[in-house]
């Protein structure tokens, strides 16, 4: 008798994105003239740019020929990706990060979710609540936590509760923790962590033998001179961290797929008896051996990115998402929303102010005013009473979704 997988049926119903977009189509259905806005998934509707475009047709190009043509990349990545990156991400802004310690893959979704393969399970997770719910749900997947709970929680998780009062950084754990997963500048609030605030969790895992899984996939939305872009640009996390990036909302690769993983060498953890090892081996022998590396044109196209054309382009593109932010917390606070993020982030976390609930507050703006958001309680019980707008839609659609909750009833 074929068994199943029973962590499965731990899981609470669809993952949070699907069932938003569930919910916005059986609305559609029954409204079929309603033109309803999305800012509901951070899913990116600017073009690529011409720099990431051409790279990628000379991609092709050469894969067209049988002089150029080529099979089987490097599953890690190609070279020429990994030396931009080290170079440009990381040594220039003093984290000696080496070319060979980054994994080109095809998503941070994928990566944080898979990095769980290479530690053991008895190790006790941390998340921060409100968190990314890949983090959540991939460990129950995994079999590492007991069952869901009346409050919102799974059991053997440790949630770190991110809120308004805290500035969304969360305390250090007072129980012993192995794993800690951060995201900054954060899904969803949108805020960021200064150095010192970082810096307390490289030293709460130095001292306590534990490793930080960093989610920097929207590092590239920081424009505060004062807030680091990695962790690694604080002293000691190159042993205790790993760190995840993605191009997607860096360079509007969301349909294209392309991100990478930095696994430090010098980073290590234990044996059961306690003898260390170092991660890097194990996730080069897992990498290796699932992943067949991303396809040649699209390595290409990332390239693109770190040349001075590219720079420019993506940063204009940037620059057009956080205008939208800028236009969605002017518009909200002004409609009387408490609103956070969207700063150095794509996202704008608001309360309504007004003691609704984060999923009637969703049926409430699909309903009334056709936008979609995403329900702060979605990414776990701190976050109800929240609502999440991402800038990623268009200039126009914002403009118009705040012109519509004007004319809202409370
Ligand atoms: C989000 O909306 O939180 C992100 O787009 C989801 C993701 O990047 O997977």
């Amino acid at each position: 008798m074929v068994q199943i997988n029973e962590n499965y049926l731990k899981l609470q119903a669809g993952y949070l994105f699907p069932e938003i977009g569930r919910r916005v189509r059986e609305f559609q259905q029954k409204n079929p003239q309603a033109d309803v806005i999305k800012m509901g998934i951070g899913d990116v509707t600017q073009p690529l740019t011409p720099a990431i475009v051409k790279a990628f047709h000379e991609g092709v190009d050469e894969m067209s020929k049988a002089s150029s043509f080529k099979g089987y990349g490097p599953e890690q990545g190609y070279e020429f990706l990994r030396e931009a990156i080290a170079k440009n991400d990381y040594q220039s802004r003093g984290a000696s990060i080496q070319a060979d310690e980054i994994f080109i893959s095809d998503g941070s979704k994928c990566d944080t979710g898979n990095i769980q393969e290479i530690f053991g399970y008895k190790n006790v997770i941390a998340v921060q609540d409100p968190v990314y719910p890949v983090y959540v749900d991939t460990s129950v997947m995994n079999g590492r936590t007991g069952n869901f709970m009346g409050n919102g929680y799974y059991e053997g998780i440790v949630y770190m509760p991110c809120t308004a009062e805290n500035g969304f950084i969360p305390e250090i754990p007072k129980e012993k923790v192995d794993i800690i997963y951060l995201c900054y500048p954060n899904n969803p609030t949108g805020t960021t962590a200064g150095k010192e605030e970082l810096k307390k969790w490289v030293d709460y895992a130095i001292r306590n033998k534990a490793v930080i899984l960093y989610d920097a996939a929207y590092e590239s939305y920081i424009s505060d001179p004062a807030i680091p872009h990695s962790i690694y640009e604080i002293e000691g996390a190159c042993k205790v961290a790993i760190e995840f990036r993605s191009f997607s909302k860096t360079a509007g690769f969301t349909g294209t797929r392309c991100a990478f993983t930095v696994v430090p060498k010098d980073l290590m953890a234990y044996t059961a008896d306690g003898t260390e090892k170092p991660l890097y081996p194990l996730w080069f022998r897992r990498h290796t051996t699932k992943f067949n590396g991303v396809s040649y044109p699209v390595q290409k196209a990332a390239a693109a990115i770190y040349t001075p054309e590219g720079r420019k382009e993506i940063r204009a593109t940037i620059d057009y998402y956080m205008n939208n932010a800028r236009i969605l917390r002017e518009s909200l606070s002004k409609l009387g929303f408490q609103v956070f993020g969207g700063k150095n982030a794509p996202y704008v976390w608001v309360n309504s102010g007004r003691g609704i609930k984060s999923w009637d507050l969703f049926d409430k703006l699909l309903h009334e005013a056709n936008v979609v958001g995403t329900p702060g309680s979605g990414f776990g019980p701190s976050g109800e009473g929240y609502f999440r707008f991402s800038s990623f839609a268009t200039n126009e659609n914002v403009v118009e979704a705040m012109e519509r909750l004007k004319l809202l009833k409370w």
